[in-house]
């Protein structure tokens, strides 16, 4: 694990009422050992898991609960905030996410999550309902598109309340490393062009042919290059998920507008990652009316030309230029995956292949993946988070850049 960007970093971990709040002390000790200096404050919930003096022992600080407590300084929520450089929050209840989307500061933690300014890093963890109930999402898309919160997801499970499913707090390493990631700009000056989701192609004024991609995926690689410091173009396919913090989002439908996007920024960037589900296929003609059933007509055939494929393009244009951004594509496969991908990597002249199967990541969180090199490298991820996953693709594509941005 990488945590050399946490030394000397002042970090305030903030700690909700869970029964994740135990693993709260390992992430205290993970910082404090990675040289940051914590402070800790926690909701009185927070306080009926796991005892003050535990993380007041661990951080060698004073732990702040009540909102009325002694400040050292002056007002003490608003030292606390102005304090940090970076706020964890973990465990971050469903409650404490409510309250931290609508604005409430009605208890110290709260108050400080509002008046903080600088990058937060929350690791939600509670009962898989509550997790998957529609106002807790809305809480953290609100959190993550309107206050570019960072957040470790939740792993899946047996949980303490007897259900299993999604809602179990990441582990205190991943945390560790999500924090260390968020200070760690080591691609600034580098521009990072990504695209993601799927692309739509018009049947009529109603009816298209898609694809099940979620977009997550290039999503999560567009949000970690940002947070590391590159510039960040995301030519989207249409998707539900929020623009991350931090990224210029170009919003496309077919595959035609997705290469003209890409095209048009191409010259600017140091590299490219093809996370989209690009369709090969699309209808000969878009009717301008909807199409209507004639009577009699039990089977309709509808005519499809290829797509242009826009990585193969790239490969192919700058197969012997002198420079040339990094290309990273995906190989999304079924079955035969490491033939598949060897030979869409030779295929679209791309210098990485990243390559999963349908079954393992499709519109989930999580994904395993074998990420083939054009120089022969091979790795394997073994199952992570995409958001882990997206970071493991970024080193990948910066060892291959030229010396100097
Ligand atoms: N891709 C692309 N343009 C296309 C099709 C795919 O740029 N028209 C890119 C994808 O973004 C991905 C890679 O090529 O990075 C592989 O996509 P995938 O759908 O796995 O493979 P295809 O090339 O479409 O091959 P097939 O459908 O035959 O498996």
């Amino acid at each position: 694990m990488n945590s050399d960007t946490l030394e000397g970093r002042a970090v305030l971990l903030g700690i909700t009422g869970g029964i994740a709040a135990y693993k709260s002390a390992s992430l205290c000790r993970l910082f404090v050992k990675a040289g940051a200096h914590v402070q800790v404050v926690m909701s009185r919930a927070a306080c009926e898991f796991i005892t003050p003096l535990t993380l007041q022992t661990l951080s060698g600080r004073e732990v702040h609960v009540d909102m009325f407590g002694r400040s050292v300084k002056g007002v003490e929520h608003i030292d606390l905030a102005d304090d940090a450089e970076l706020f964890v929050v973990a465990p971050a209840t469903a409650d404490y996410l409510a309250r931290a989307a609508t604005g409430r500061a009605s208890d110290l933690i709260s108050a400080v999550t509002l008046a903080f300014t600088k990058q937060v890093l929350a690791a939600p963890a509670m009962n898989t309902n509550m997790w998957n109930n529609p106002a807790t999402r809305r809480n953290l898309d609100t959190l993550a598109a309107s206050h570019g919160w960072n957040f470790v997801q939740p792993g899946s499970g047996e949980l303490a309340c007897g259900w299993s499913g999604q809602g179990r707090m990441a582990e205190p390493e991943e945390i560790l490393e999500a924090a260390s990631a968020l200070f760690s700009a080591d691609l600034r000056g580098r521009a990072v062009l990504v695209t993601a989701g799927p692309t739509v192609e018009d049947i009529d004024p109603v009816r298209f042919l898609s694809n099940r991609s979620s977009g997550k995926m290039g999503y999560a690689v567009a949000a970690a290059a940002a947070r590391r410091g590159a510039e960040v173009i995301l030519v989207s396919g249409p998707t539900a998920l929020p623009c991350p913090a931090g990224v210029r989002r170009v919003d496309v439908r077919s595959a035609l507008e997705m290469q003209r996007a890409v095209d048009e920024n191409i010259a600017e960037v140091d590299a490219v990652v093809m996370c989209a589900a690009v369709a090969d296929y699309r209808p000969a003609k878009v009717a301008p009316h909807k199409l209507k059933k004639q009577r009699g007509e039990d089977e309709r055939i509808i005519e499809l030309v290829r797509n242009p494929d826009i990585l193969a393009g790239l490969g192919a244009r700058f197969a012997d230029a002198p420079s040339r951004p990094v290309l990273a594509g995906f190989a999304l496969e079924t079955k035969d995956l490491e033939r598949a991908a060897q030979k869409k990597l030779a295929a679209k002249g791309a210098d990485i292949i990243v390559a999963n199967l349908a079954a393992d990541g499709f519109a989930k969180d999580d994904n395993a993946a074998l990420i083939l090199g054009r120089d022969g490298a091979r790795r394997d991820t073994g199952r992570v988070s995409k958001r882990q996953l997206a970071e493991v693709i970024l080193d990948e594509i910066k060892s291959r850049f030229p010396a100097n941005p």
